[in-house]
């Protein structure tokens, strides 16, 4: 098997229930974070670690995510006659790599929507991306994760040490630290009840998966929230092989969450060249306002 990850798999066909009415009809992974929607900053993640085959796993009303990453010939004569060079490069850069799309006719959960890609990862590791957790594009998590596989050889999970109250909120581990952010996991828990999480270590949205979870998740059976679980899945796949956590210490956004994602827009808005000064100002406004 080879120790390069050149696929990254991209689960998109949730129903976005957090942020109805805007996701009745339109994508979460639409919604945009400054001027780029939310999965677009996933997929740059993807190709600054040099993985070049995506496969974004959709569903009902995300059609809108094949037209985005799609060449956009009308917009770029429009945009040629209006002179605008750069905007055009920008409209089109991505349109270069190759995306896979596959629906996913149930939202059967993320196990299942993972499965739903194994005949584009053939017997290859492959990574996988959830979008709406955002990682600050100056982090190296995934591409560190890459690395870390080189060595490894075996699935490495992103983790995050959050509070004790949020844990419900995620997979949570127990593992064993061996050195430099590396943990050898034990065991997982989806979504713990309270006092039942094993640790306060979270995964995060990237994980870097070996092609055997696909036999475990075909025979998979539904989990926390009646949905196939990736987590039972790799909980299994505990007692065949080593898994790894992976200790991310840098800036994530739970952009699926409506405070995330507010936190990832004024954020992003600040590092954003055109709007920084302007934008820097109208929050120093606004925080003076609030101390009266
Ligand atoms: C999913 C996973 C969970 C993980 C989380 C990270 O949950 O099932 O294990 O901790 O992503 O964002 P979701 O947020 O889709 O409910």
């Amino acid at each position: 098997m080879s120790d390069t990850i050149k696929k990254a798999i991209f689960p998109a066909a949730g129903l976005g229930t957090r942020f109805l009415p805007a996701t009745k009809a339109s994508p979460k992974e639409m919604l945009p974070i400054v001027d780029k929607p939310m999965i677009q900053y996933g997929v740059e993640e993807a190709i600054s670690c040099n993985i070049k085959e995506i496969v974004i796993v959709t569903g009902k009303h995300k059609r809108t995510i094949e037209d985005h990453f799609d060449y956009a010939f009308e917009l770029e004569e429009k945009l040629k006659k209006s002179g605008k060079k750069k905007l055009i490069e920008e409209i089109n850069r991505l349109s270069r790599i190759k995306i896979a799309y596959i629906r996913q006719g149930y939202a059967l959960g993320l196990g299942h929507a993972i499965s739903c890609a194994e005949p584009f990862v053939n017997n290859e590791p492959f990574a996988v991306i959830l979008s709406d957790d955002i990682i600050d594009p100056k982090d190296t998590l995934l591409k560190d994760m890459v690395h870390l596989y080189r060595k490894l050889k075996a699935p490495i999970l992103a983790l995050e040490r959050v509070p004790a109250a949020d844990t419900h909120r995620y997979g949570v581990i127990d593992g064993k630290s061996e050195g430099g952010g590396v943990f050898r996991i034990n065991g997982l828990v989806e979504k713990p009840a309270p006092g039942e999480a094993p640790s306060n270590l979270a995964i995060i949205g990237r994980y870097i998966l070996t092609p055997d979870i696909f036999t475990i998740l075909s025979r998979s059976k539904p989990g926390r929230g009646g949905e196939i679980q990736l987590t039972d899945a790799i909980a299994e796949l505990l007692r065949k092989r080593p898994v790894y956590g992976y200790l991310f210490r840098g800036r994530r956004y739970d952009a699926g969450d409506k405070l995330g994602y507010l936190k990832a827009t004024v954020d992003f808005a600040l590092k954003n060249p055109e709007l920084s000064a302007a934008f820097r100002s109208y929050i120093v406004g606004v925080s003076r306002r609030l101390k009266k």
